[in-house]
């Protein structure tokens, strides 16, 4: 089952009864990267140990977040569910039982997503975000992180942290679309990628009583450009012949 992903209001009522499910690109949109592996396969291992090389995740140990496991359960769950920022990536694989984690949407609005079993998730650095248990009440959870770990937890407000900045730059910066273009979101981008129009330059005139439309298209773009022209140069010879 794909990661699922709804908006919950300030008081964390869940709107509990009324979950509308997101689009993952809402994801996208605020850098937040996932996958999916099943810890029981072997040939999961191959697949981390391939995110983890590409993504340079060196480090890695784990947590276990369930009563009689964790030495001051409740204080911990407290401190896991006040909202917060670091300044690296929070990288969790889950490696059994189920969470959500909150992040802050673009309009500041709490979006849950719920990680269940094999579900590995990406929050960039910057980000403010709170994590609790689901009903299960327990998760077990791999976490990596690359070079030597920082667990520093930055309640929110923390408008002044270089980190938090350079995060809203990149959410907000028109020129890079957003965060389309950030480094964390590149192996999102094949998918996702902003389009340009696809004619670059056009031009028209008239030869002979014939029209020509001369167009200039990327390649990437060119069966779009070359279904314009051709509609285009109907219409223009349609008119011409009337
Ligand atoms: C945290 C736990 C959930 O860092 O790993 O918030
Ligand atoms: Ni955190």
């Amino acid at each position: 089952m794909a990661l699922q992903v709804w908006t919950v209001g300030e008081d964390d009522e869940d709107l509990k009864n009324h979950r509308e499910l997101l689009p993952l690109s809402k994801l996208q949109e605020i850098g937040v990267l996932y996958w999916h592996l099943d810890p029981k396969r072997p040939e999961s291992e191959e697949e981390l140990a391939k995110i983890r090389k590409d993504r340079g995740y060196n480090y890695m140990d784990h947590l276990d977040i369930c009563p009689g496991k964790l030495a001051n359960f409740e204080e911990k769950l407290k401190n896991f569910f006040t909202e917060h920022m670091h300044a690296d990536e929070e990288i969790r694989y889950n490696l059994e039982g189920g969470g959500y984690f909150d992040v802050r949407d673009k309009d500041d609005k709490w979006v849950r997503i719920w990680i269940k079993e094999g579900d590995i998730i990406v929050l960039p650095a910057g980000i403010y975000h709170r994590f609790a248990l689901d009903a299960a009440n327990h998760v077990k959870l791999m976490k990596l992180f690359l070079g030597e770990p920082v667990w520093i937890a930055h309640n929110r407000p923390q408008e002044d942290h270089p980190v938090w900045q350079e995060y809203v730059k990149r959410l907000t910066d028109d020129n890079a679309g957003g965060l389309v273009g950030a480094p964390w979101t590149s192996s999102l981008l094949a998918n996702g990628k902003k389009r340009d129009w696809p004619i670059q330059s056009s031009k028209l005139w008239k030869n002979n009583s014939t029209y020509v439309c001369f167009f200039l298209s990327n390649m990437a773009d060119c069966t779009a450009a070359a279904v314009f022209g051709f509609l285009l140069t109907c219409t223009v010879f349609v008119g011409c012949n009337a």
